[in-house]
């Protein structure tokens, strides 16, 4: 009896061992979004124009524009699809503009080898003033696996004094619950530091208010509270959130605006680089029916794509910042660092990054790829230099 005792004793010292050695240790784990997520979300362009055709098209455009070859997956339906609840409390689509339901509308977008997200909030209502989840968290994460649904874009308005973390919780467990693998994406603006928390309650977190189709803007919203956001102010608010990344617990910098129209394409590649750099979720935002060449040449950047979605799930940080000239650098699985050189200035600026900046001896010689021009610049000695464009960026991969 005192053999076995030991025996068990020693086998539970072995797997605290083991799970204390694993890279990383998640209380919580529903086995998605090992990499960011990629998809496309109505808010951005549609605002709550949703309807199931609309839907529908931009599932087509994923497969017919190259969206989904590129790893798009998620056909996200924001605010605005929901119009009250019933007698039972049970959540109703609004019936005009889904006029087929929510159950046909997933069999559709899974028919075109996608998958399906959907929007709730966990207070009375949502942003758009439509009924949110609070108290009836079970019963509308059953009726979303019920429609086949694949993510859930969990929002934050009409939340009175209630607490994040248990919100959150809340409605993870009732995720679990329905058995679904479903993507749980918090949407609480960084309000109460989510990152410090959420590993194990979210798959994916807002760190900031909403982002806005502007190089730069700081507009708060209508209750003075914080804020409708450029891409280089959500940029600043990044710095420091990287450590609290990984595969499966994202920070989330906002949905992706390229091709929404306020930008410039340069400006474009640079919000989309950084969002790769940032292991952000890329969520295209645009109309994918009426994408341009150069829009689509730079949402379906593969090399860049590939930095994002590289599985050690590192979040790039800045190493180096001097006025408007900043070094972004990411870590890759083979050792090898993605390098963003960015130019927030309004002229052209010369770049130079040192390999100390990015984590390796300056007497190294490492070859030298750029991720936008798809060429190989050469093998380099202790730096790599660049003109870089007024609001544009160079990324490169460095490889010893
Ligand atoms: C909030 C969110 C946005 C969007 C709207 C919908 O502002 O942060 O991303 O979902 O609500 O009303």
């Amino acid at each position: 009896m005192k053999t076995l005792s030991y025996g068990r004793a020693t086998l539970a010292l072995m797997a605290i061992a083991i799970i204390f050695a694993a890279d990383e240790v998640r209380a919580w784990d529903n086995g998605v979004a090992l990499t960011p997520p990629m998809g496309w979300n109505s808010w951005n362009k549609f605002g709550c124009n949703v309807s199931e055709d609309l839907l529908k098209s931009m599932a087509d455009g994923m497969v017919t524009r190259g969206m989904k070859d590129a790893g798009y997956q998620y056909v996200v339906i924001d605010d605005c699809w929901q119009v009250s609840r019933d007698a039972d409390g049970n959540i109703v689509a609004d019936a005009q503009r889904f006029p087929s339901g929510m159950k046909a509308l997933g069999d559709y977008i899974h028919s075109k080898g996608l998958k399906f997200g959907i929007y709730s909030d966990a207070g009375e209502k949502t942003c758009a003033g439509r009924p949110g989840s609070m108290g009836h968290e079970y019963q509308d994460a059953l009726m979303y696996a019920k429609w086949g649904v694949d993510y859930l874009k969990y929002d934050w308005c009409h939340t009175g004094k209630r607490n994040a973390e248990e919100a959150y919780s809340t409605m993870r467990d009732a995720l679990k619950a329905t058995g679904r693998p479903i993507v749980f994406s918090m949407c609480e603006w960084g309000t109460a530091k989510p990152w410090l928390w959420a590993k194990d309650t979210g798959n994916l977190w807002r760190t900031t208010g909403d982002i806005t189709d502007k190089w730069s803007s700081m507009k708060k919203w209508k209750d003075g509270t914080c804020c409708e956001l450029g891409i280089v102010n959500i940029l600043d608010l990044q710095v420091g959130l990287d450590s609290f990344a990984g595969p499966g617990h994202w920070n989330d910098p906002d949905m992706l605006e390229v091709g929404n129209g306020g930008m410039t394409t340069t400006e474009y590649r640079t919000h989309f680089s950084l969002w790769c750099i940032l292991a952000a979720p890329l969520i295209a935002g645009n109309d994918l029916r009426s994408m341009t060449p150069e829009i689509k040449e730079i949402l379906t950047n593969k090399e860049v794509i590939a930095v994002n979605q590289d599985a050690l799930g590192r979040e790039g940080s800045r190493v180096w910042k001097d006025g408007d000239r900043e070094i972004w650098s990411k870590q890759l699985k083979d050792g090898s660092r993605a390098v963003l050189l960015l130019n927030r200035g309004a002229s052209e600026a010369e770049i130079i990054v040192p390999w100390e900046a990015i984590g390796y001896p300056g007497n190294v010689s490492a070859s030298v790829h750029d991720l936008w021009a798809h060429k190989d610049l050469g093998k380099m000695s202790g730096k790599f230099g660049a003109k870089v464009e007024s609001h544009g960026v160079v990324v490169v991969t460095v490889k010893p």
